[in-house]
């Protein structure tokens, strides 16, 4: 490998810039949620100012995953029928799919795969912690941004492969670090603060190769959850991957979390209806 200079805060700045906005709405739906007087109404008006939105989110709401025993044709019946919490994880989830670039830049991960890869580690990651008994409100949108870095720090890593070589048989968080000093991890935390991202969401992904070093205010059970449901997502062909650590988890994490491989096996057998009814509830962004 050639010589290759660190990442700087001026390029991570500058490559942040270069990204689309997540949602125009994720400011104002934050403050609707924290104020107990707001209505259904509010959150039907806001959304609806977002055409794209409003189509993707109609589609997702009526997706196996959110449960609805009848189809729903208008937001408002989607808020009302969905309630808060899930309103938001929809909001996210169908504003995530449109700031996915067709291809993921440094990885050549292309959109629908990345898709697959994410929202099938969300699922599994929600079933899990439910499993477990677990009380994880924001993992599921925690466990689908667990990536989000990626589309971060893509550019700066092509740049560098494309100087220093790309390196064999390396876990590609492994080579983030030694290429740029930094993982998508990191990057991805930086992403989800800038994106008005849930807490849970910014310490997943900050810490889901690493859940051992997860400070205790993170909520570690969550990352651990996380890190555990991105590395099965993987063993079950959620994401193809040739990457040796994209399908690994640590068995310690597992074992703390009372997580065995029977858990596993049963929550991922129940899990397969609802990824594949997100999967298709894709649309790449017009
Ligand atoms: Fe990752
Ligand atoms: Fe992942």
């Amino acid at each position: 490998m050639g010589t290759v200079a660190a990442v700087t805060n001026e390029e991570i700045y500058e490559n942040l810039a270069g990204l689309p906005v997540f949602s125009p709405v994720m400011k104002r739906l934050g403050k609707l949620q924290a104020d107990p007087n707001s209505t259904h109404r509010d959150f039907a008006e806001l959304i609806r100012t977002d055409v794209g939105l409003t189509v993707a989110l109609l589609k997702l709401a009526n997706s196996a995953y959110f449960g609805l025993r009848r189809a729903v044709g208008t937001v408002e019946q989607a808020v009302s029928l969905l309630g808060r919490q899930k309103m938001t994880e929809v909001v996210i989830t169908a504003s995530f799919a449109r700031v996915i670039p067709s291809e993921i830049p440094g990885y050549g991960i292309r959109a629908e795969e990345f898709w697959r890869h994410n929202v099938a580690t969300a699922v599994i990651a929600t079933a899990l912690a439910a499993h477990v008994g677990r009380e994880a409100p924001d993992i599921f949108t925690a466990a689908l941004l667990h990536d989000c870095g990626k589309l971060l720090i893509g550019p700066m890593l092509e740049a560098r492969l494309d100087a220093a070589g790309a390196p064999q048989g390396e876990a590609s968080y492994c080579v983030e670090r030694d290429l740029l000093g930094m993982d998508h991890g990191l990057v991805g935390a930086v992403l989800a603060r800038k994106w008005r991202l849930p807490y849970a969401t910014r310490w997943a992904t900050r810490w889901h190769h690493d859940p051992t070093s997860a400070p205790w205010f993170t909520d570690p059970g969550l990352v651990g959850i996380v890190h555990i449901a991105a590395a099965v997502a993987h063993q079950r062909g959620y994401g193809e991957t040739d990457d040796p650590g994209d399908c690994l988890y640590i068995p310690g994490v597992a074992e703390g979390l009372g997580i065995g491989a029977a858990d596993i096996e049963e929550v991922c057998a129940a899990c397969s209806e609802t990824i594949e009814s997100l999967v298709g509830a894709y649309q790449a962004p017009a």
